[in-house]
Formats: structure tokens, C-alpha cells, sequence
């Protein structure tokens, strides 16, 4: 019998190279490029490891358990890139502040988005409560300025912040808070400076009653991020700055289990008891650098 004259894959290994002569056409550059990779090191590592059949059909299943169990309150797609450190390693890879030999040093350093950011939270004024309803906790005080890449205040600039309340819920995982409570966004003033109040966060654990929660329990770690503000800032002809600021002195500052912080988003948290009553700040400037101001897409609606 002779052999067929075109090429059929006879080793694990003679497999890939058609799959890449499959999707070369791809017109779409980028597109092309990214899967030909991204095959390749699929195909790499399911070699490497030598991933058994009942190994393939966990991992789809995983992938169809975080899909289903994304919706309104929580995007387990997106939780899962944070605990595999993708979200970070994106974020650190696309903001040249991240690196450390970067050029432009006085730029802040970004953080992963999370699950959690809302669009169109509410439009406040600067010195407004974003604690909203009755929610209790250590009154906060932050400010700053946000700054363009030459030092100069940018005035009427968005500084756009949402956190987890003091019990370590965000509004929408906990019906016991008000719609868009402990969200904001504010205006710079002329001189570039935003300021706000709310109560102290505290720390969470990530997310943990879904896939990536048994994910978790499986590789023996511990769900708590570290206490933070999330923001958000942005103004035209600026990249949009997303980061976080961490509390200093949180236990879990060096292992947060979605690898967002770096030394410098680490913040300034000063509290003091005035009769009585414990009143915190925070002082926490912005510096951003020219691009396009695009946003992402809310996790979450
Ligand atoms: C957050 O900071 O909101 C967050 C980030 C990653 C996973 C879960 C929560
Ligand atoms: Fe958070």
C-alpha cells in the first residue's frame, strides 16, 4: 500500500506542525501570531507533562465551571487569571512603571483590575462620604494630587475608587449594603488635587465558594488579599491608570494570593484616637503618562 502523499501526523510530536499550517491564513496578524503561540506552548506543555485523558477532561471542566459560574455578582474567569498571577503579569508587562529599570520613574505603578470594579459609580463631590447608608467602620480620609509626566497638576482629572467595606464585602456580595456603597468618582480641582472620605477597608478573601475556591484549597493556600482602595484614573490624553493601594502593616502584604502589590502601592495609612475615636488617613498622589484613555470592560455590570 503507498502512503498518502499529503502529510499525516504519525507522533504526538508531528501534530502541532499542522495545526500551524491550519490557522496560517489567519489575515488577522495579531490574531495569527497569538495562537500559533499559543498552540505551541500548549502543545509544549501537554508533552512535557504528559496530561492523561481524565486530566484533559478535568481541565475542560474547569474551564466550563468558571464560565458558568460567571454572572453577576463574580467573574471566575477573571479570578482565575489573578490567582494563576496573569492578571499582574499583564498589568506589570503593559505599564513600563512596573519594571525596574523603567525610564520614566516618577510614573505610578498599576495593579490587576479584579472582579469587581463597576462602571458609572456615582459622580461625587470632592470631600464626600463614599460610605454609604450605615456602614460602620474607622472614618478615612484620602487625598492627593494627580500629576501629569512633567510633574504638572492635572486639574479635573477622574479619580474613580471602590473598596470593600470594613467586614471585607463589596456592595454587590453583601445585601446588608446599599447599592454602589463604598464606590465614587471624583474631579481634580484646578491645583490637580481629589479628596474623599469612607471607612477603613479590611482585608477579604478572594472569592472561594466557586471552581477557583476548590482550585485554591488544592494547592493548600490562603485566600486573604491584603487591605486596599482600588482606583482608577483617568484623563483624556492620558493612559488609564489602574491601581490599588495596599494598607501598610497587613499581614498579607507578601502573599497576596493574586500577586498585586509592589512596593510602591503600599500606602502611608496614619490613625490617630481623637476622644476616643479612631480616624485614619491617607495621602496618595498619581502620576500618569500620555496615551490613549481607553477603559476596560466592567468585569461586572
Ligand atoms: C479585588 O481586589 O477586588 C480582587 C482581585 C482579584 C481577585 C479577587 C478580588
Ligand atoms: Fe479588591
Amino acid at each position: 500500500m503507498s502512503s498518502p502523499s499529503i502529510a499525516l501526523p504519525t507522533t504526538p510530536e508531528s501534530i502541532l506542525p499542522l495545526v500551524i499550517q491550519a490557522m496560517s491564513r489567519t489575515p488577522d496578524v495579531r490574531l495569527r501570531e497569538l495562537m500559533a503561540s499559543l498552540t505551541s506552548h500548549l502543545h509544549a506543555f501537554i508533552l512535557e507533562t504528559q496530561v492523561t485523558e481524565e486530566e484533559f477532561e478535568r481541565a475542560v471542566k474547569f474551564l466550563i465551571d468558571i464560565g458558568q459560574a460567571t454572572g453577576e455578582k463574580t467573574n471566575e474567569v477573571i479570578l482565575a487569571a489573578d490567582l494563576l498571577g496573569v492578571s499582574s503579569l499583564v498589568a506589570v508587562l503593559n505599564n513600563p512603571a512596573n519594571h525596574p529599570d523603567a525610564q520614566d520613574e516618577a510614573a505610578s505603578h498599576a495593579a490587576l483590575l479584579g472582579p469587581f470594579w463597576r462602571a458609572n459609580a456615582p459622580v461625587c463631590q470632592s470631600g464626600d462620604s463614599i460610605a454609604r447608608g450605615n456602614t460602620q467602620g474607622v472614618p478615612l480620609e484620602v487625598r492627593g494630587v494627580v500629576y501629569d509626566k512633567h510633574g504638572k497638576p492635572l486639574a479635573n482629572a477622574t479619580v474613580d475608587v471602590w473598596h470593600a467595606s470594613p467586614v471585607g464585602l463589596y456592595e454587590n456580595q453583601d445585601d446588608a449594603q446599599e447599592n454602589m456603597n463604598l464606590r465614587g468618582r471624583f474631579k481634580t480641582d484646578a491645583q490637580g488635587a481629589y479628596f474623599f472620605k469612607t471607612v477603613r477597608p479590611a482585608g477579604y478573601p478572594v472569592p472561594t465558594n466557586g471552581p477557583c475556591g476548590d482550585l485554591l484549597r488544592a494547592q493548600l493556600r490562603h485566600p486573604n488579599r491584603p487591605a486596599h482602595l482600588h482606583f482608577m484614573v483617568s484623563t483624556p490624553g492620558h493612559k488609564v491608570l489602574i491601581t490599588q493601594v495596599f494598607a501598610d502593616g497587613d499581614e498579607n502584604l507578601t502573599s497576596d494570593p493574586v500577586f498585586g502589590v509592589t512596593a510602591p502601592l503600599v500606602g502611608n495609612f496614619e490613625e490617630r484616637t481623637v476622644n476616643g475615636q479612631r480616624q485614619a488617613s491617607l495621602t496618595h498622589d498619581f502620576h500618569l503618562v500620555e496615551g490613549e484613555m481607553t477603559f476596560p470592560h466592567p468585569p461586572i455590570p
